[in-house]
């Protein structure tokens, strides 16, 4: 392995740090490293090609107020690219301007989400007002560039896909509202499709950025009020959003305490909007309360539209446990609190008509699927299995939708993973031709290891372990990109540079 320690940050956070998501597996990094040739144990295929890459915060201040948010962090992402049978990793700061300001200061300017905004120094970004736009929670990858966002809205951030470098904002972010998580990136049309939400009236937008980068549609979605939608999903001709009933309580609201409070009679509404459509054109379908944080995805199929995500059996969980104040305070996190349940939604395009149905009654969150069955028919869901009482994951489930089996491979006692991506093999026949890939933080070794999975045998484990330089956090939002999407991937070595054709 050829390790490099290439950047280091500035963190004050405190020698003796008692908080349980800045600490243990969630223990931030402050070093910088990019590693060729990476060691592994059992053998990359050669046809394993491409970058998976993962954000997620990594705090490096302590909470202005005291109060730390496990969503506060400033985002970091790692690389591990596959090429020819080897691997390599990078891991870096988003340069935000949040995360460069406090750098210099040396100390937190914002409040965190736990902490009243009044608290903050500066203004800020988000869709509450006030907050650093960390751009720490989720990374796709559009038209060769990784692009990081914040689920609390901001500004998209560029990045080199293999160096990690950050490039800049996108210059479509609309101003004012910037640009939610989990912008979808269609392989079909190359389009980005994103949303937005904030405080004011029309408290919600959709748009489309065309596939050279420039935005090419952008509508108002009214909303009866502020939301929190959290993700959005697509079909080939329609774009799908969510007014969840889960929203900060309104006379809350008006004292600037920012709450979320579900409201379980209130139905979900599902937003329906042609993909180049009109607010006019939004069509709104009612089903049964619930707050959805991620859908799966979504396709037509005769006259209906069929939409798969986590449903919700208690979105708004009671703190039932001991356990230290912040255990307490952040166990509404964990997936066996939320209840969360893959379901499916049937919205019937000619009558108007919603029909449900939950499709496990295992607990997951965080499905992945083979990205070029976004907005198509798919038939398999690749998701994560939660720590009890925990942000953290402790598995991975391979969901067939078709003979409703499901495979499982758990990480075992003190290993915990990341959102798990699906790398179609080149030169792929099906749909799970390919192979699975994510992140481990493993307590039991101090070590942190990119485990590759064959799809079409998640049980068996994974047949490569590829060993990081050093133990990470443990993280969640990962994207796969295929090499032949990213420019210059045949030619640009690690370092950004283009150094030789090869052979
Ligand atoms: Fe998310």
């Amino acid at each position: 392995m050829d390790v490099e320690l290439v950047g280091h940050a500035l963190s004050t956070l405190p020698e003796d740090d008692d908080h349980p998501y800045r600490t243990g597996p969630w223990q931030p990094q402050t070093s910088e490293w990019r590693a060729d040739d990476l060691t592994v144990i059992g053998e990359l295929p050669a046809d394993l090609d491409g970058v998976y890459l993962r954000n997620t915060e990594n705090p490096v201040h302590p909470a202005i107020a005291g109060k730390y948010h496990p969503f506060d962090g400033d985002g970091m992402v790692h690389v591990v690219g596959f090429r020819d049978g080897k691997a390599f990793y990078r891991n870096r700061f988003i340069r935000t301007d949040g995360f460069v300001a406090e750098q210099e200061t040396k100390e937190p300017l914002w409040a965190g989400l736990a902490e009243p905004p009044s608290k903050s120094l500066r203004d800020g970004w988000g869709a509450r007002g006030r907050l650093k736009d960390s751009s720490s929670t989720d990374v796709v990858v559009h038209a060769g560039v990784a692009l990081s966002s914040f689920y609390q809205c901001g500004d998209i951030y560029r990045l080199d896909p293999l160096t990690l470098d950050t490039l800049g904002k996108s210059p479509w972010t609309p101003s004012q509202w910037g640009v939610s998580a989990h912008p979808k990136s269609d392989e079909h049309t190359g389009e980005l499709l994103f949303f937005n939400y904030g405080k004011e009236a029309p408290y919600l937008h959709y748009g489309v950025v065309d596939a050279d980068n420039h935005l090419g549609h952008y509508v108002d979605v009214p909303l009866p009020g502020p939301r929190l939608p959290h993700d959005m999903a697509y079909t080939e001709n329609y774009a799908i959003l969510n007014d969840c009933p889960l929203f900060w309580d309104p006379s809350l609201l008006e004292k600037g305490v920012h709450a979320a409070r579900f409201h379980p009679e209130m139905p979900l509404r599902i937003g329906v909007i042609p993909r180049r459509g009109t607010t006019e054109q939004v069509r709104w379908f009612e089903a049964e309360a619930t707050y959805v944080l991620h859908w799966v995805n979504a396709y037509e199929e005769g006259d209906e539209i069929v939409l798969d995500g986590f449903f919700q059996d208690d979105p708004e969980p009671q703190d039932r446990g001991d356990g230290s104040y912040y255990q307490r305070m952040f166990r509404f996190l964990a997936l066996d609190r939320m209840q969360s349940r893959l379901h499916r939604w049937r919205l019937n395009l000619v009558t108007g008509a919603v029909r449900e149905e939950r499709l496990r009654d295992r607990v997951t969150e965080f499905g992945m699927i083979n990205g070029s069955y976004g907005g198509r028919r798919n038939r398999y869901a690749y998701a994560a299995t939660g720590v009890p009482s925990w942000f953290l994951f402790n598995g991975l489930v391979k969901h067939d939708l078709e003979t409703g089996t499901d495979e499982h491979y758990a990480f075992g006692e003190g290993v915990y993973g990341s959102e798990t991506a699906m790398a179609p093999r080149v030169g792929s026949t099906g749909e799970d031709d390919g192979y699975l890939v994510t992140l481990t933080t493993d307590m039991n070794e101090n070590r942190s290891e990119c485990l590759v999975f064959d799809a079409r045998r998640v049980g068996d484990g994974p047949i490569a372990r590829v060993r990081l330089p050093e133990r990470i956090s443990s993280g969640t939002h990962a994207t796969w990109a295929a090499g032949s999407s990213i420019p210059g991937w045949r030619t640009a070595d690690t370092m950004g540079h283009a150094l030789r054709m090869e052979s």
